[in-house]
């Protein structure tokens, strides 16, 4: 028996706060044209106050639920890929747990920075083919709006808030995920990452003023990378799959800056519609970004069943990934009724009064305790 994981549901969420490039132009000294020729963004979505890393993921893995048709106790596995975790811990996959009531689910962060989504599909994917979980939920959230220098023009510019989730299911039915790469270069570590809050420098007063708990990037080297490793990641995946850039119908690259795309395109000699690109509406999400691209080529009917899609991802670490998807699963014929809406906003509200009861047993035990 060969068992196969199958991407069966997905789902995203941004926040409904647009930051457009000449509401930056009051912030930063820059301007709509250098944005837009030097990245190709034109706005990002910024979260509220009162939205976080697991509100937003939250949102898109209910979606993703109701479009596989799966009960979050049903799950077996949570993933949430983030640079951006609500606490430094316990992991963020943990409060989506709770929320969602997915009872049976191990839950745990990874953090590999924009390549983040693809190293927890990855991780998955070899689960469920090894047998030991069927379901698994993998999701891709960031509120890179909480590390960002708002003072940094070089890098306030790139960066937007939001989640994307896939509902992964071990199947015997061919397709599915064909094929996954990974790689990891650490003497890149430096060239983007945030240099304070950690057991380096933990966070003081000092390090504050010094802003050092914000995101910092050599933007130039960081993109040579980019554009190099996106296209080799590319045909390693594909060649580890048995195919060729003939077979392909999309990529689904993660979604950092257009030139990157553009010149990966030029690199594979593919047309630049074969290559998706939300960017210019969202900017860079991170781990956020390669999830919601696909929902959105899904949502947009640029995938059909039996295509073959790449998403591939590169970012701090320095990290990269791809993975071959044969799709597996067509879009669901009608949005979920009103009455599938009840029952799952019902089955949710008990999700939370279990949670609420579970803390005031808690609170009751260590009451006797302490006596
Ligand atoms: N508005 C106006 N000018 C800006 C600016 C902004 N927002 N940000 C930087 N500049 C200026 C610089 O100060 C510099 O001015 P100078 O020549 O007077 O010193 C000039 O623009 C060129 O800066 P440079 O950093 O060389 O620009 P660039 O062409 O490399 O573009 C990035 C900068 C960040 C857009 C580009 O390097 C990039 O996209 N890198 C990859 C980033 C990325 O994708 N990171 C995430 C990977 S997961």
């Amino acid at each position: 028996m060969t068992l196969r994981s199958h991407i069966t549901g997905w789902g995203k969420y941004v926040p409904p706060n647009v930051l457009t490039n000449d509401d930056l132009t009051h912030m930063v000294d820059t301007s709509d044209e250098w944005i837009r020729t030097r990245t190709g963004i034109e706005e990002r979505r910024i979260a509220d106050d009162d939205e976080t890393t697991s509100s937003m993921a939250i949102q898109a893995a209910q979606e993703a639920l109701e479009v596989a048709d799966l009960k979050p106790s049903d799950l077996d596995l949570i993933v949430v890929a983030t640079v951006t975790p609500d606490h430094p811990f316990p992991a963020t996959a943990c409060l989506v747990q709770d929320t969602l009531g997915a009872r049976g689910a191990a839950a745990f962060d990874i953090s590999a920075g924009c390549t983040g989504f693809i190293y927890a599909l990855t991780l998955a994917h070899h689960t469920l083919q090894s047998g030991a979980y069927e379901n698994a939920l993998v999701i891709g959230a960031e509120t890179l709006s909480r590390i960002t220098d708002w003072n940094d023009r070089s890098t306030c510019v790139l960066f937007g808030d939001g989640a994307g989730a896939v509902i992964l299911q071990a199947d015997e039915a061919e397709g599915g995920v064909l094929s996954t790469t990974l790689g990891t270069d650490g003497s890149g570590a430096r060239l983007l990452y945030v240099p304070a809050g950690g057991s380096q420098i933990p966070s003081s007063h000092e390090s504050v003023a010094e802003r050092q708990h914000y995101l910092r990037m050599r933007g130039r080297e960081v993109f040579r990378f980019a554009a190099r490793i996106m296209p080799t990641a590319t045909r390693d995946v594909l060649e580890k799959a048995d195919l060729t850039l003939e077979d392909l119908k999309l990529i689904i690259p993660h979604q950092a800056n257009q030139r990157i795309i553009d010149s990966s395109a030029k690199l594979l000699d593919l047309p630049s519609e074969t290559i998706f690109s939300n960017l210019s509406a969202y900017g860079n999400t991170s781990a956020a970004s390669i999830p919601i691209a696909l929902c959105e080529a899904v949502e947009e009917g640029r995938i059909q069943r039996d295509d073959l899609v790449v998403c591939v991802g590169f970012g701090a670490g320095l990290t990269w990934g791809a993975t071959a998807i044969r799709w597996s699963t067509p879009r669901p014929e009608a949005p979920p009724s009103s009455v599938e809406k009840f029952w799952h906003s019902l089955r949710y509200r008990y999700a939370a009064a279990r949670s609420l009861l579970r803390r005031f047993v808690r609170w009751l035990l260590s009451l006797g305790v302490n006596e």
